[in-house]
């Protein structure tokens, strides 16, 4: 599946067009959307501003030349870009495995249109099938909404850093749970309940956000997918 994400990624990056401002995602299929862009930046020469979901992401596009900007300076942004662990039949998404979602909702949020890169096996027919929900909170709120994950029969698991067994804390010094609902089958309704709990920053669901999935194929081809059509 690496030559997919691979191709995917590529894919993505060849979206971006001069003199645009771009969300830029994380993950390891937006490493190799990086390597591509730095690579038309020096063929092409092409020319547009980027601003980074995550310190990771922040770090890989200056070694790759790429301009830095921010949503300060951009509040609204003509693309972004990003991977997801699955994506459903309406396109919508569970983010988060790197613990980078809040502001890569932030950062889609902001752009006219959003573009999501995956190799096939992220598609599944209802969110939740292959990954629990991964839920930003505030440190001091862990154990709080641990509880209330566990009455809206959610199993939650603080995430840790597998070496020294300490919590994961994302860019915003925040923790996170990953909370195993089984099948979301309302994705839109556990969004808006979960936004409603004090002590949530934000959750990895991202419902209605995305303009189309670039999806590399295990025979190596491309796949896009929009208003729950295959366009090519
Ligand atoms: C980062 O927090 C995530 O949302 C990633 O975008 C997502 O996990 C996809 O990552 P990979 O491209 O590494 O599968």
């Amino acid at each position: 599946m690496e030559r997919a994400k691979q191709i995917a990624g590529e894919a993505v990056a060849n979206l971006v067009e001069n003199n645009q401002v771009i969300g830029l995602g994380t993950g390891s299929t937006i490493v190799y959307t990086i390597k591509m862009l730095e690579t038309r930046i020096k063929k092409e020469k092409l020319k547009f501003l980027a601003v980074p979901t995550s310190s990771c992401t922040k770090i890989l596009a200056i070694k790759a030349g790429i301009p830095l900007t921010s949503l300060e300076e951009y509040p609204e942004l003509d693309i972004a870009i990003d991977g997801a662990d699955e994506v459903d039949p309406k396109l919508n998404l569970i983010k988060g495995k790197g613990a980078a979602l809040t502001q890569e909702k932030i950062v889609a949020s902001a752009a006219k249109q959003f573009f999501v890169a995956i190799d096939e096996s992220k598609l599944v027919k209802c969110l939740g099938q292959n990954y629990s929900l991964p839920i930003e909170v505030l440190p001091c709120a862990w154990r709080a909404v641990e509880r209330k994950m566990e009455r809206m029969n959610g199993k939650p698991v603080l995430r840790l850093i597998s070496e020294t067994a300490r919590p994961v804390i994302t860019d915003n010094g925040n923790f996170i749970l990953d909370v195993d609902f089984g099948l979301i089958k309302n994705p839109k309704q556990l969004e808006q309940k979960l936004d409603a709990i004090p002590g949530i920053i934000e959750t990895g669901l991202f419902v209605g956000m995305t303009t189309a999935v670039y999806v590399g194929t295990k025979k190596n081809k491309i796949k896009v997918l929009k208003n729950n059509l295959e366009i090519s």
